[in-house]
Formats: C-alpha cells, sequence, structure tokens
C-alpha cells in the first residue's frame, strides 16, 4: 500500500495537522507499536487478527470447499463481520469460476427474489456466524436450507460452515456432517476477513489465497515503529490527528468499482471498532467518480468536520474511448476511460486540498489478490493503531451486543433485559 498524506498536513490556509505534531505523535505511535507486537506475538484478543497472514492455513480452507469446486455460484449466509469481508474479497476480484452472493438482512423482498434467482443445485452455501447464534445468519439458512430442500437440492452437500468452537451453528453442523471451518481464536469479526470467514468463497471462485495471505504478509512484515516508516500506522495516526483536529467525519472514497464493498467493509471496521466513548470518526462511504457529481460539493464546501481517503489501483484495464470530430468533445478521443478516471481522482484531490479540507491518498499496485491482501491487512492495522493512540476498546462492541440481546428477547429467544427496555419504550402517538 502506498501512501500519500501530503494533503493532511497543515499549509497556508489549509487546517490540518502540523509536522511538528506528527513528529510528536510518533513517540505514540512507537509506544502503541510495542503493544501492537506484544499482542500479536501472544495472540491476544483482537491483536491475533494481524497474524493471519501467517497463521490462516490456505490449503485446508481449499481441501473443505473442494467438493464444491465445480458450483457456479457461492452464497455468503452471515452479517456484519461474518458477511463483509467475503463480499469484499469477492467484489474485488471478480467473478472467477463462480458468482458471489451475500445474505446477510432478512428483508424477505430480497430473500425471495435471491432465492428464485439462484441456480440453487449448482449453488455452494457458506454459513458463517463466530457466535454460532446470530439471529439474521441462522434465519437465513433455515429459509436457504429449506429452498434447496424444495427444489430437490440435498442442502449437505451444499454446504460449508464457518463457526466457533460451539454454539447452535457448530451443533447443526455436527448433526448433519457438514464440513466445518473455525473461526479462528481471537478474532473478532470485523477483522477475520483473511482468515476462512473471508476467504471460503475466493477459494470457490478459484481466487488464489496465497497471494491474498503474502499481501497481508507484506503488510504485516512492514508494522514498524514509526508512522513514517509503516503506511497502515501512517494512515491511522494521520486518522487519528485529524480527528482530534475536528475530522470527525472520514470519507472513503475508492476510484474503482470494484473497491465498492471495500469502502463498506471499511467502515463498519472503522465504526464498530473505533465509535467508542464518545469518540471516533464517522465512516462515509462514496464512489469516485460518481459521487463527484453529488457529495463532493457537500465534502468541498459543506460543514469543516471531515477528511476525505482516496483510493485507487496503479494498475487499470484498457478501454479506448473512440475518436470523434465532434466539437467540444474530440479532446476525449483517442483516450482512455482509466486515463479519464485517474484525471477525476487527481482533480478531486486538487480541488479538495484548494478549498483546504484535508485528504490523504491510498495507491496498490493493482486489483490483484497480493495488493488486496495487502491493502485489508493495513486497514486493519491502521484501525488497531487508532484505537491506541484513542486508548479505546477496539475489538469489543456492546452497543452492537446489545442490539442482537434485544431482537433476541423480542423474539422469544431468551430472557434478555434489553428486550424488556425495547417493550418498555414510551410511544408518543
Ligand atoms: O465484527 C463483529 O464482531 C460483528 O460485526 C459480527 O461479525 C456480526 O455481528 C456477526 O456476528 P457472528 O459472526 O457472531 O454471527
Amino acid at each position: 500500500m502506498h501512501l500519500d498524506i501530503g494533503n493532511a498536513l497543515a499549509g497556508i490556509a489549509r487546517p490540518g495537522v502540523s509536522r511538528d505534531s506528527l513528529d510528536r505523535l510518533d513517540d505514540c505511535v512507537a509506544r502503541a507499536h510495542e503493544r501492537i507486537e506484544r499482542g500479536v506475538e501472544e495472540r491476544e484478543f483482537g491483536y491475533a487478527a494481524l497474524a493471519l497472514p501467517e497463521t490462516t492455513a490456505a490449503a485446508e480452507i481449499e481441501r473443505a470447499v473442494a467438493p464444491l469446486a465445480d458450483s457456479e455460484a457461492v452464497l455468503t449466509v452471515g452479517i456484519g463481520g461474518s458477511a463483509l469481508g467475503a463480499a469484499t474479497v469477492s467484489a474485488a476480484l471478480g467473478r472467477g469460476d463462480a458468482d458471489a452472493y451475500v445474505l446477510d438482512n432478512v428483508d424477505p423482498r430480497r430473500a425471495n427474489e435471491l432465492l428464485a434467482a439462484l441456480p440453487l443445485s449448482e449453488t455452494a452455501v457458506h454459513v458463517v456466524s463466530r457466535s454460532g447464534t446470530t439471529a439474521e445468519t441462522l434465519a437465513n439458512f433455515l429459509v436457504v436450507r429449506e429452498a434447496m430442500a424444495d427444489a430437490g437440492v440435498d442442502w449437505t452437500e451444499r454446504t460449508v460452515v464457518t463457526t466457533g468452537e460451539d454454539g447452535p451453528l457448530r451443533a447443526l453442523a455436527d448433526e448433519h456432517g457438514l464440513p466445518a471451518l473455525d473461526v479462528p481464536e481471537g478474532v473478532p469479526g470485523r477483522f477475520s476477513v483473511l482468515s476462512s470467514v473471508g476467504l471460503v468463497p475466493a477459494a470457490i471462485q478459484g481466487h488464489d489465497l496465497d497471494g491474498l495471505l503474502a499481501g497481508g504478509r507484506a503488510g504485516m512484515d512492514a508494522l514498524a515503529p514509526s508512522l513514517y516508516e509503516c503506511p497502515a500506522y501512517g494512515y491511522g495516526a494521520a486518522c487519528h490527528a485529524l480527528e482530534v483536529r475536528g475530522a470527525t467525519t472520514n470519507v472513503l472514497m475508492p476510484y474503482a468499482e470494484r473497491l465498492e464493498y471495500f469502502a463498506e467493509w471499511f467502515a463498519q471496521l472503522w465504526a464498530e471498532s473505533l465509535g467508542k466513548d464518545g469518540l471516533g470518526q464517522t465512516p462515509v462511504r462514496a464512489l469516485g467518480a460518481t459521487d463527484q457529481h453529488s457529495q463532493l460539493q457537500l465534502y468541498r464546501a459543506g460543514r469543516r468536520d471531515k477528511h476525505v481517503t482516496l483510493v485507487r489501483p496503479r494498475e487499470r484495464p484498457e478501454r479506448a474511448i473512440p475518436e470523434t470530430g465532434i466539437e467540444g468533445l474530440s479532446y476525449l478521443g483517442g483516450s482512455d476511460l482509466g486515463t479519464l478516471l485517474d484525471a477525476e481522482f487527481e482533480a478531486t484531490e486538487a480541488s479538495l486540498a484548494a478549498a483546504g479540507l484535508p485528504n490523504v491518498r491510498i495507491e496498490i499496485d493493482a486489483l490483484d489478490a497480493e495488493s488486496l491482501g495487502r491493502l485489508l491487512y493495513d486497514a486493519e492495522a491502521a484501525c488497531v493503531l487508532a484505537g491506541e493512540l484513542m486508548g479505546v476498546s477496539t475489538f469489543t462492541q456492546p452497543a452492537v451486543e446489545w442490539g442482537k440481546r434485544a431482537a433476541r428477547g423480542l423474539l422469544g429467544g431468551g430472557d434478555f433485559e434489553e428486550a424488556e427496555a425495547v417493550a418498555g419504550k414510551e410511544r408518543l402517538v
């Protein structure tokens, strides 16, 4: 990952972080790095995620999915960290040998439409839940399983499970003899993309798991006790410094359609990990160049509470723009869509900088497995570093758990006091 934080630095008429204050922050980065290194080495809860490039066995995942290798489609049934990583990898690397779908929400219309469209007898189903108890995931799986059975498909032959050591999903897998992979010990959902949680669909699609993990390993090797020497920490430190100076919103704007899901994954990582104790940037998903024609107005001229993170691959496929003699259009002819998209990227970056809006540039070499693995790893390391600098509990999600318990309680799935709070809500009308 290549990082440029030049436009996040304070300049004449541009608020941002001064070089002096970054130098001072670098002492804290060095201390945080020590803490992170220790956590990774000892595989402490959460920090263990930053060891995944070394601990994930690609061959084991590939072995587990081998019977499903001829699938036309792969459906991930999971939610949050148990779905977004897989969706991000599949979207970024493309179709490969199978179409990838995700069923995370419990909107009946979406479930009906998806199940009607999928070639069920050729579909591999990956059911993922770390806890094995998440209502949305288990309900969706029961629905998918029934739809397969109704279509005369032996769902036990087409399903692979990834879950924790015990819980209802593990019990279900055992009961039906389903292939079951483990969610690695000490790895929270949103940090699990480089494990079986995020990689099973990619394996079924024939993507290069070794490449993804090699990219992660490069990120791991690049961790260093200075924000100037480690792009991941440079990004995490810059975001933290900008937040302290009022940039409470972080707009992540990839200039590549295949990275649109990455922005969604990043939003979860950032929000669920850092939104604690009244702190944390609000992540916003955007897409270049599309959102230049809408949201950019706000980013450039609206409330001064944001910074923008622009992301792009350095390599793009070719698609020439045909020559034209039409007046006013001839400048486009003979150029390329990728060249135009890059020009849009640079124009946005310059326009934000000129308006005094801090922005950060992240580039990856190409949209391939290795660069993607590195990008995902570096984003996680940036998040962990930011959490250390902020002093928050990066790896927990009490607010999310509250909602899960409340929903289960309301549905009669247990005695949860959170459900009483919902039931006791005062209603005005
Ligand atoms: O990051 C997290 O911890 C959450 O987003 C979880 O991944 C999400 O709530 C799903 O949980 P589970 O994997 O237990 O079904």
